[in-house]
C-alpha cells in the first residue's frame, strides 16, 4: 500500500471501495480516509452481493470501538475476510471472543508473553536478528521486505518450539490467510485459498497439540495444552485456534513493520541521520515507525445494540470496520500526520490496536522491532532502493513483499556485527 499525503482530487464517497484488495496492492487508501474523516465519520459501503459494513475512521471513534465490546462484539469474526459469514473460531479464540471468556484465556497467555517474562528469550531473539541481518553484510541487493517475511517466524516459531524446517511452509501459509488474493499466494479462487491455508494451520496445529500432550514441553504449545481458563483446561480446538492466532499475529505485521520503517527512511533520509547520530531515539523511531506501517489495515466488530453515531443509525448485527491506519494519520490527534518523526512525542498510535485486545505480542514484537534496528542502525549508512516496491493484495495487511535495497555499511559496525554472527554461530536459535 502506497502512502502519500492526501490534498489531490476530491474523493467521491458515494463510489469508493474499501473492501477492494486491489487499492491496497497498487493504490493508496489514505485519499479515502482522509475524506471520511473529514466528511462522513461514520461510512456505509455495500458490496455487489449486498454485504454491507460501516467505516469509521476518526481516532477517537476507532479507539471506541475497539474498547466497548459491550456494544461491539468481537465473537462474530474481526476481519472484512469474514464479513457475512460466522467465525467458527468466535468464543474460542482469544481475539474473536469477549470478556469473560477472552478475559479467561488472555490472562495467562499475557503472563507469558510479558516484556519481563520475555527477558530470559532475548539471547535467542538476539540471535534471529543477527541471523536476519548476515546477507545484508555481504554486500549487493538484499530485498529486506523477504527476509522480514521470515524474521518473526524464527522467534515466533522458536517460543512456540515449531521445528525449523517447518517454518518456511508456516510463513507461507500465513500469509495465504490473510492475502489470499494476492497473485503470489493465490490458488483457485480467493475463498479456496483461505480454506486451504486454514485447513493445513489448523491440521498442523492439532498434530503439536497432540505431540504435547504426548510429550509435554514448556514452550508456547506446551503451555496452551496444560494452560487453564478460569477453572478449566482449554479443549482442542482452543487450543488449536489460538496457537493459529499467535502465529498469524506475529507473523503477518512485524515484516511489514520492518520493511515500512525502512521505506520511510529512505524517502525520509534526514531522519536516518538524526536516528544514526542519536541512536537513543530508537524506542521512538520504533514506534514512529509502527504509526507510519501501521502493518494492521483494520479490524472489525459486530454492534451488539442498535445505537446512533456521529447522527447515523447503526443496527444490532452491522459490521463496523475501525481503520487503524486512518486513525494513525487523524490530524486531529497527531500534528503533521504524514511527517515521519523518529522523536515523535506523543505519539499513541493504535497500531498495536486499543482495549481488551490490544495485541498481546506487542512486547515481544517490540523487543525484536528495537533489537533488529539498533543493528541496522549502526551498521547501515544509509539504503538505497534497488528495485520496484511491490505491495501486498490484501484489504487486511498494508504489506510490502518486495523491496530490493543496497546499503551503505558502516564497516567497523558490520565487522562487530559479522563477528557476533559468527560466534552465535555455533549456537542454535
Ligand atoms: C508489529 C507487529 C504487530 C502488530 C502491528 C499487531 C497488531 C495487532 C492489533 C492491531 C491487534 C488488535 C486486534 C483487535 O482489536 O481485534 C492485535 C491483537 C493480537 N495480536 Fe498482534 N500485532 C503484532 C505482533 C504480534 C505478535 C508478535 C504476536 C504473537 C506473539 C501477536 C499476536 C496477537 C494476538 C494473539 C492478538 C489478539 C489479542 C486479543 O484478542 O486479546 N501480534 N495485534
Amino acid at each position: 500500500m502506497r502512502i502519500t499525503k492526501p490534498g489531490g482530487d476530491p474523493v467521491d464517497l458515494d463510489t469508493v471501495d474499501l473492501f477492494d484488495h486491489g487499492l491496497y496492492a497498487t493504490g493508496d487508501p489514505h485519499a479515502i480516509w482522509a475524506a471520511m474523516r473529514g466528511h462522513a465519520p461514520v461510512h456505509r459501503q455495500t458490496l455487489p452481493d449486498g454485504r454491507g459494513f460501516w467505516s469509521v475512521t476518526r481516532y477517537h471513534d476507532v479507539n471506541d470501538v475497539l474498547r466497548d465490546h459491550t456494544r461491539f462484539t468481537s465473537s462474530q469474526g474481526t476481519l472484512l475476510s469474514i464479513l457475512g459469514s460466522t467465525d467458527p473460531a468466535g468464543g474460542k479464540m482469544m481475539a474473536a471472543s469477549d470478556p469473560p471468556v477472552h478475559s479467561a484465556l488472555r490472562e495467562p497467555m499475557g503472563k507469558v508473553l510479558s516484556h519481563s517474562a520475555l527477558q530470559e528469550h532475548n539471547p535467542r531473539i538476539r540471535r534471529v536478528v543477527l541471523r536476519m541481518l548476515g546477507p545484508l553484510l555481504d554486500g549487493g541487493v538484499w530485498d529486506i521486505a523477504r527476509a522480514a517475511a521470515r524474521f518473526p517466524m524464527a522467534f515466533t516459531g522458536t517460543l512456540m518450539g515449531l521445528p525449523e524446517s517447518d517454518w518456511p511452509r508456516l510463513a507461507g501459509l500465513t500469509t495465504m490467510a490473510i492475502a489470499p488474493q494476492d497473485p503470489e499466494y493465490r490458488q483457485s479462487d480467493g475463498h479456496g485459498t483461505l480454506a486451504a491455508a486454514h485447513h493445513q494451520l489448523f491440521a498442523y496445529f492439532s498434530e503439536q497439540a497432540r505431540n504435547r500432550k504426548r510429550h509435554p514441553s514448556d514452550d508456547l504449545v506446551g503451555f496452551l495444552v496444560r494452560m487453564r481458563a478460569g477453572d478449566r483446561p482449554l479443549k482442542h480446538d482452543e487450543i488449536v485456534y489460538n496457537c493459529y492466532s499467535l502465529l498469524l499475529g506475529a507473523n503477518v505485521t512485524t515484516p511489514h513493520a520492518v520493511a515500512g520503517t525502512v521505506l520511510a527512511l529512505i524517502e525520509h533520509p534526514d531522519e536516518y541521520r538524526r536516528w544514526r547520530q542519536e541512536p537513543r531515539r530508537t524506542s521512538t523511531a520504533v514506534e514512529e515507525g509502527l504509526r507510519w506501517a501501521s502493518p494492521a489495515n483494520h479490524f472489525m466488530r459486530h454492534a451488539t445494540q442498535d445505537m446512533t453515531l456521529h447522527g447515523v443509525q447503526i443496527k444490532e448485527g452491522d459490521a463496523v470496520v475501525a481503520w487503524l491506519g486512518s486513525a494513525n494519520r487523524d490530524e486531529q490527534v497527531f500534528p503533521d500526520p504524514f511527517r515521519f518523526d523518529t522523536a515523535r512525542s506523543p505519539n499513541r498510535h493504535v497500531a498495536f490496536g486499543f482495549g481488551p485486545h490490544y495485541c498481546i505480542g506487542a512486547p515481544l514484537a517490540r523487543i525484536a522491532l528495537r533489537m533488529l534496528f539498533t543493528e541496522i542502525v549502526a551498521a547501515v549508512g544509509e539504503f538505497a532502493l534497488a528495485g520496484p516496491v511491490e505491495h501486498l493484495t490484501s484489504n487486511f495487511v498494508a504489506g510490502i513483499k518486495s523491496m530490493p535495497v543496497t546499503a551503505r555499511l558502516d564497516h567497523q559496525a558490520a565487522r562487530e556485527i559479522a563477528t557476533a554472527i559468527a560466534e552465535e554461530g555455533q549456537v542454535a536459535v
